[in-house]
């Protein structure tokens, strides 16, 4: 949930590259910020409640001494968004500096041990348990890095870790345990960080560090331990393919509409991705007694709509489960015929990588869908695929999403080839229609931008949106809800149109806005029922159509039409666009920044 980084360079202060790489990591969380640095023999700190550049305007991030230091942007969970709990976390004689991203389960009671040892806490925080542990165990005579080890551990839970010390100021020594680290390889200088993109423009060398592996960082070399038997680790740098400039906004206002404007592109690169991985999924997909789609928020709606895919294309009959809910609602019928498919775009989300261990632990076969290369759920499953949508920095999620219907789209098409489902004409035809979805969405953005303006406008002081669809729709229409919801803050209920008699329909009153997603599919005529319920009762409508569909035209107050003629399973990819814009141009009207939502962050690692 947090953004952490070390730098250590040969000379010169690090200061403020600290700060520029806080800001690229800003979308992981963004209440509180602060960084340390080492030199002279002393520990230099500063760190204060609030966004990156409110606080540079107050403290000077880039006024820091020394040539290593760390830094940390947070989401909280423990402590309140302020100063004392913002990172980084001293010892009590303040010789040794940590940044954490995850939760330390067991702190409550190494808190109780540690104060009972003399320590002095300053924040309610979980992670000032680690300092106090290291500087207990340096009270032993530990060397710097035994003391490390041996504090490590003792502690339960998920952490990312940069830790500099007075004792060796010329090293960060960093860990990693369910939480995402990446180590940085420059010239004469080396950086650890939560995610590749804050020190992309420094450097485009990675090494991923794994759970239980220890970095030990100097300006011009890495050393890599495993935790418990301290073997050392040989592992080469990647070098990734994202340039600097794909993780900037590149003159759109913000991260989230160039995002939104990136998927035709995002589009055609999964639909470049290797058969092979395609196919062996396919297989395993194809074989699997029961198949479980798990994920969460926006990569649930994406298995969601898979789901309808799947049964309408290749006759698989799969279950879309909310990560969270995986082992309490399904649990015991997962098994070794189970095949688990995971769709996380960060490739860290904490719900669907528990969800994953659990499975594995029954047996399951694990298949992943992720947007990061060595993320986690890289990992943890057998087969992967890697849907290259580019780094995706708004919080909510638009061309991953798409991207990841995409993706689901070709499997089920490969399913049903395998299982001889579908004729070789028809193969073909989806074949050229899916090559031309990145087309249709350019043309459905460039339709429907101006539209959504006027069209938020209009509604920008509802208080409340209804958002309704049938079958595969359904998948849209809480994709939709949850991008309004997330970014403008305004309540937002979803559902299928064929529940609304079934008491949503309760809620409206005359100029209550009501979505419906509307295809030209087998639910055509039946929506236009539900239309006519709720307009009889007042309800303004908003209808999100195909192009030339005069029927619904007629009946909706307002509409967005999604140009060309779309297969039912693929619709959601074109007729979510307008409800992505309709969201954005929302939060922009309220004022809110889209970026960077109250209460989220991009990666939700914590369970
Ligand atoms: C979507 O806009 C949100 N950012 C959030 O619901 C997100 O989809 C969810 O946290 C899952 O993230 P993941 O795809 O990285 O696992």
């Amino acid at each position: 949930m947090c953004g952490i980084f070390g730098c250590i360079c040969k000379d010169g202060n690090v200061a403020k590259l600290i700060h520029e790489a806080l800001k690229r990591l800003e979308y992981r969380g963004y209440d509180s910020v602060g960084e340390a640095t080492v030199f002279g023999g002393k520990i230099y700190v500063k760190k204060e409640q609030g966004k990156i550049d409110e606080v540079h305007k107050l403290l000077n991030l880039d006024d820091l001494p020394g040539s290593v230091g760390i830094g940390h942007t947070r989401w909280a969970t423990h402590g309140a968004p302020r100063r004392e709990n913002a990172h980084p976390h001293l010892d009590c004689d303040e010789n040794i500096a940590v940044v954490h991203n995850g939760i330390i389960e067991n702190f409550a009671e190494l808190k109780v041990e540690l104060e009972e040892l003399g320590h002095v806490f300053k924040s309610k925080t979980d992670t000032e348990v680690i300092p106090h542990l290291i500087e207990e165990n340096l009270k032993h005579g530990l060397p710097f890095i035994d003391a490390v080890r041996e504090a490590l551990k003792r502690l339960e839970g998920s952490y990312a870790l940069a830790i500099i010390t007075t004792v060796e100021p010329d090293k960060i020594i960093c860990a990693r345990k369910e939480s995402p680290l990446i180590l940085g390889v420059g010239r004469d200088s080396m950086y650890c960080a939560s995610d590749i993109p804050a020190f992309l423009p420094l450097t485009n060398k990675a090494v991923i560090l794994d759970d239980y592996e220890i970095a030990i960082l100097q300006h011009d070399k890495y050393e890599i331990r495993r935790l418990e038997n301290w073997e050392q680790i040989l592992r080469e740098p990647e070098t990734i393919t994202w340039t600097p400039e794909m993780a900037k906004k590149q003159g759109y206002p913000h991260f989230m509409l160039k995002e939104i404007h990136e998927q035709p592109i995002a589009l055609r690169n999964a639909l470049r991705l290797q058969d092979l991985y395609l196919d062996l999924m396919a297989t395993f997909l194809d074989r699997a007694k029961n198949v479980f789609l798990v994920a969460c928020g926006s990569s649930y709606h994406a298995c969601l709509a898979a789901s309808y895919m799947f049964s309408k294309l290749a006759y698989l009959p799969t279950y879309p489960i909310i990560a969270s809910e995986f082992i309490e609602q399904t649990g015991m019928a997962v098994n070794i015929d189970s095949t688990i498919l995971a769709v996380s775009q960060s490739g860290e989300t904490a719900d669907t990588l528990a969800a994953v261990e659990y499975a594995r632990n029954r047996a399951a076969t694990i298949l992943g869908l992720t947007n990061v290369v060595g993320s986690t759920l890289t990992r943890v499953s057998r087969v992967y695929v890697v849907q290259q949508s580019g780094p995706e920095i708004g919080v909510a999620a638009t061309k991953t999403f798409t991207a990841q219907l995409i993706v689901l789209a070709q499997l089920a098409l490969r399913v049903a080839k395998l299982r001889g489902k579908i004729s070789s004409q028809e193969i073909k035809r989806i074949e050229r229609e899916l090559k031309n979805i990145p087309n249709m969405v350019e043309e459905t953005i460039r339709r429907n931008e101006e539209k959504a303006k006027q069209i938020a406008e209009k509604y920008k002081d509802s208080k409340v949106f209804l958002f309704l669809g049938r079958g595969i729709s359904v998948a849209t229409a809480l994709e939709g809800r949850l991008k309004l919801m997330e970014i403008s803050y305004v309540p937002a209920v979803a559902f299928p149109a064929g529940e609304s008699k079934h008491g949503p329909i309760s809620l409206v009153e005359p100029g209550i806005p009501a979505i419906f997603i509307c295809p030209r599919d087998e639910t055509h005529k039946t929506i236009i029922g539900n239309i006519m319920e709720m307009k009889a009762r007042g309800a303004s409508i908003i209808s999100v159509i195909e192009e030339g569909d005069e029927e619904i035209k007629q009946l909706s107050d307002d509409y967005f039409e999604v140009p060309g003629k779309i297969s039912e399973v693929f619709s959601p990819i074109t007729f979510v666009i307008p409800l992505q814009l309709f969201a954005y141009y929302m939060a922009v009207k309220k004022g809110y920044n889209p970026d960077m939502p109250r209460n989220l962050a991009k990666s939700v690692t914590v369970k």
